[in-house]
């Protein structure tokens, strides 16, 4: 049985095996592919989604395979089923691989403690836990624009609590060997013995200026228990990439964001499709990244990353 579950999981290879199959991907973006064809793969999304569900679709897509794509509200979970029962009735239907966004922390870890689930599982997104798609196609975008990941200076700037991309980069950046600094409000910050080593809790001033890639994060008010910040306004101007800010960033540096993004809250609108902006290419790689992905998961082959991969390495095995 083979996963992704999470960026903690995977060592520096696995990484750089994804990553050189989702650049080949990157490279040729009208290719389709028969790699998956006639295998059927479930996307489960019990959390709303716009970037990471479609960019699944279309990745499966061109990968060849069937798709199905569950509808929480018109299906039997509304009765009460769980989503264990869930995935053992498609897998039953044939379903090879399920594709799962949840709220819930520690979903996949209670799913791969039932030996009698042999499916594939992918984590598109589990709570304040781990996304590591958008970790690896994060990655992917920084090798692009920099040629690699080592050494490069990554501020990770606002409501970094409750974001699973943060926890996900915390895994994954320092092993590529990239520096991390985080950066936000009091009150949206990291415990700080949870984080790894080498990774610095800086002032925004000193994040802005000395990163290659500054990194903003959506405020996240759907996870907030109650109201952390002032304003809107109060948090943009002390937290946000202003415009302002964004002139003091280095000249070749990139401003990231996982989107959706909150304009003229943790980023200044006019930011998103300027000229150091990657936002949009992050999406863009997100499909190769994903497609990627579900080959090393239903394969253990990669087109692209066919001299890096090793079956004896394949993702998490469980
Ligand atoms: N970045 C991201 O996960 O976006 P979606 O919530 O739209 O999938």
């Amino acid at each position: 049985m083979k996963h992704l579950l999470g960026t903690k999981d995977l060592n520096k290879k696995q990484m750089e095996a994804i990553l050189g199959g989702a650049q080949y991907w990157a490279e040729h973006p009208k290719k389709q592919s028969d790699l998956l064809y006639g295998r059927f793969i479930a996307n489960l999304f019990f959390e709303a989604s716009t970037r990471t569900r479609f960019s699944f679709e279309v990745a499966e897509k061109r990968l060849g395979a069937h798709v199905l794509n569950f509808s929480e509200t018109d299906s039997s979970t509304k009765k009460g089923e769980t989503i264990y029962d869930t995935l053992r009735t498609l897998e039953s239907m044939g379903v090879e691989t399920a594709v799962i966004r949840t709220g819930y922390d520690g979903l996949f870890k209670e799913l791969i403690a039932q030996k009698n689930l042999q499916m594939n599982l992918v984590n598109a997104g589990e709570g304040t836990m781990e996304h590591p798609t958008q970790c690896l196609l994060d990655m992917l975008t920084m090798q692009q624009q920099f040629g690699g990941l080592q050494g490069l200076k990554v501020a990770i700037i606002g409501d970094l609590r409750h974001s699973r991309v943060c926890s996900s980069h915390l895994h994954a950046l320092p092993k590529m060997g990239a520096e991390i600094m985080i950066a936000g409000p009091a009150t949206f910050m990291c415990e700080k013995d949870t984080l790894p080593n080498g990774v610095h809790m800086v002032e925004m001033d000193e994040a802005i200026t000395t990163a290659d890639v500054v990194m903003m994060l959506r405020v996240q008010l759907e996870r907030h228990s109650g109201m952390l910040f002032p304003s809107r306004e109060e948090y943009h101007k002390q937290f946000g990439l202003t415009l302002e800010r964004a002139t003091m960033m280095k000249k070749n540096a990139i401003i990231m964001h996982p989107a959706p993004f909150n304009r003229g809250v943790e980023i200044d609108g006019k930011l998103v499709e300027s000229k150091q902006s990657v936002i949009f290419p992050q999406v863009a790689n997100g499909v190769a990244v994903r497609m990627a992905v579900l080959e090393g998961v239903m394969t253990g082959e990669m087109i692209g990353g066919a001299n890096q991969w090793e079956p004896s390495l394949k993702m998490a095995n469980c």
